[in-house]
């Protein structure tokens, strides 16, 4: 698989990654699937998809100790990055931004996922009671000791409840102007696919221009743009698109015809082409020092998505996806 670089040269993963996710939190059945999960690591690392993307709140703290049990014996083929900053609490998701508390974290990240270094640790979400500078500084100091090799900033939805737009991206680039003083940032991570293209307007170009990496995180559209769920079909209570406004019948059958858009892209490079593996490869098409981390917990969908590397769209096939209509159904 091609090879890109996530902020220094030294950091080369595979183009494509593996969003750990779905492995053990946020869709429905997720926990109980652990064996075809782990053989859904393999695969990847198998096929050179070497960016292994988890957070210590997945699960919370299983899908760290999921991929632990694959690092344990293939460290040296993996690319690690995990996330540190939310906690998930008996009501609510909540922000710790402490610095004791971040290197108390990093440290049952590092035992959960049986390695002595993680590759990329990133901040989960700014702390509004920390100033960021705070968190970062324990972040630069756990580089300083060797248990992490890079930082890097997410960027997904400021407020539960709220997808990521101008405003998020604003925010962001405060924040990330204000850890660059502390210690150099290596990536951000946040929403990127053909029905959110939000990050392309300000996030990816400030990225671009300093040599930081770009992790594309729910590239997939949380699924929908792979073009195998249909209008109408029910998602139980634990799976976060019971509550995403674009996964209402109405939303889903709305927004239809960005996936006709991918469908008929994929269909000019053949028949064994998938919508799924067309969003993936636009967004490689966004810059060199873009990544996409799809989510899945099956085998057969990390096969297809790592061949998306190998897809080159033509300027055809991108002045098409350019005509998909803009995505209805939004959290505002
Ligand atoms: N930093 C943050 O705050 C943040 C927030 C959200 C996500 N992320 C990262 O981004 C990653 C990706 O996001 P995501 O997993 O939510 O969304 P996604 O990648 O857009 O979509 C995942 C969904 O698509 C399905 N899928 C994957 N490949 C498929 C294929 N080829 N054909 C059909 N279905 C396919 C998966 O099904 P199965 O599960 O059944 O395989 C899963 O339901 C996460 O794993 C996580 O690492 C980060």
């Amino acid at each position: 698989m091609e090879r890109r670089t996530i902020g220094a040269a030294t950091l080369e993963v595979g183009a494509v990654g593996l969003g750990c996710m779905p492995m053990s939190w946020a869709y429905s059945g997720s926990r109980q699937r652990g064996e075809e999960s782990l053989r859904a690591v393999h695969r990847a690392l198998d096929l050179g998809s070497t960016l292994l993307d988890t957070a210590d709140m997945y699960g919370p703290f299983t899908n760290e100790l999921l991929v632990g049990r694959v690092l344990k014996e293939r460290r040296a083929e993996a690319f690690v990055s995990t996330k540190v900053g939310l906690l998930v609490g008996e009501q609510h998701i909540v922000a710790n931004g402490r610095p004791g508390y971040v290197k108390r974290a990093c440290d049952a990240s590092l035992r959960r996922l049986q390695t002595d270094v993680i590759d990329l640790y990133q901040l989960h979400r700014a702390d509004p009671e920390v100033p960021v500078e705070e968190t970062w500084g324990a972040m630069a100091e756990l580089v300083r000791a060797g248990k992490v090799r890079a930082l890097g900033l997410c960027a997904v939805g400021a407020r539960a409840g709220r997808r990521p737009g101008a405003r998020l991206h604003d925010t962001t680039i405060r924040q990330l102007e204000r850890v660059q003083q502390v210690f150099p940032v290596s990536a951000v991570q946040a929403e990127l696919s053909v029905w959110s293209p939000e990050a392309l307007d300000v996030l990816l170009p400030w990225c671009a221009a300093r040599g930081v990496g770009f992790l594309a995180a729910m590239p997939l559209g949380n699924g929908f743009l792979t073009g195998t769920l249909t209008p109408g079909e029910g998602f139980e209570r634990d799976d976060l698109r019971a509550r995403h406004p674009r996964f209402t019948a109405e939303m889903m059958a709305a927004n239809q015809p960005i996936v006709a858009t991918l469908r008929r892209v994929a269909h000019r490079h053949g028949p064994s082409v998938t919508p799924s593996q067309v969003a993936l490869a636009w967004i490689l098409t966004q810059g060199p020092h873009v990544v996409p981390v799809p989510g899945t917990k099956q085998e057969r969908w990390v096969s297809q998505n790592t061949t998306a590397a190998a897809l080159r769209l033509s300027p055809e096939d991108l002045a098409e996806l350019a005509t998909a209509p803009v995505a209805q159904g939004s959290w505002d």
